[in-house]
């Protein structure tokens, strides 16, 4: 079989991106790799914090024991987020959201920089990590309108502590969200998945679940990874160095 040249990918992918009615993202870490956010496992590196692996830290087990922890762990993240701007990929995702008759972006990310592009209706299955939520009564806030000082922070609605409104290890996705990708996986016609490592389910399973539905599925990392076989086209390389250049 003859091998594909590069700029024959790029042309084809153009051209399935003119004719697509349904465009799907699903975006992980790697796709703010690039905005200086750094990624969990991209590399091989696991991201140790006060000698805690990522997956200590952020899990529903420190939630319960020690929740000032967990608040100067989000704290920490979001020290470092405040300074990241989104790049070329997702601005080209946002671009994408008026592209096509239907566009659905889901991220695993909770750094909020799909909606900082300009991205709307993002569905972010790990939620946000610029969100609190009262352990009591649900009321959820932006964390820039707490005071930085009240670790946990007290919800103004009942008096209860707050917690950093994301999903954490041990714990179940937001109501709904994965539901309502897993239908919109079902319904589009090309899927891209750009910058994830693929292990984390129930995230993982969107792709296969377009694939299933005869969606024509596309990977975007510099690394393979365990989706990388079902795919039925592969890029490696940077999510903004490549997305940019599918535009149509
Ligand atoms: P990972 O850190 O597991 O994987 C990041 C992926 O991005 C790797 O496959 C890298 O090869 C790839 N990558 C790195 N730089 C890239 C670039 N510039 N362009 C494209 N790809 C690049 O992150 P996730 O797959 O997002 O969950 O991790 C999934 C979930 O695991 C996270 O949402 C988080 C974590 O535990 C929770 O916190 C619940």
């Amino acid at each position: 079989m003859p091998v594909k040249q590069e700029p024959n990918i790029y042309e084809e992918l153009r051209e399935r991106l003119r004719s697509a009615r349904h465009v799907f993202a699903l975006t992980g870490a790697g796709v703010s790799a690039e905005s200086g956010v750094p990624t969990f496992r991209g590399g091989g590196d696991t991201t140790v914090w006060k000698g805690m692996p990522f997956d200590v830290i952020s899990s529903a087990g420190m939630l319960a024991r020690d929740l000032p922890a967990v608040w100067e762990w989000f704290d920490y993240r979001r020290g470092v987020l405040g300074h990241c701007q989104p790049n070329a990929a997702h601005t080209t995702l946002a671009r994408w959201q008026d592209s096509f008759p239907r566009f659905t972006l889901v991220t695993q990310n909770v750094d909020g920089l799909h909606a900082a592009a300009g991205s709307r209706d993002v569905l972010e299955l790990h939620g946000n990590a610029w969100r609190a939520r009262c352990l009591g009564c649900g009321w959820r806030e932006d964390v820039r309108h707490l005071d930085a000082d009240e670790r946990p922070p007290v919800c103004r609605a009942c008096g209860e502590a707050m917690r950093p409104d994301v999903v954490l290890f041990g714990e179940m996705l937001p109501a709904g969200v994965f539901e309502e990708a897993a239908m919109r996986a079902s319904e589009c016609d090309l899927c891209f998945v750009v910058g994830t490592s693929a292990i984390v389910y129930p995230a993982a399973a969107l792709p296969a679940e377009a694939r299933r539905a005869g969606a024509y599925l596309v990977e975007v990392n510099p690394e393979p990874t365990p989706l990388s076989e079902i795919c039925d086209m592969t890029i490696r390389g940077l999510a903004g160095e490549i997305l940019p250049r599918l535009e149509f």
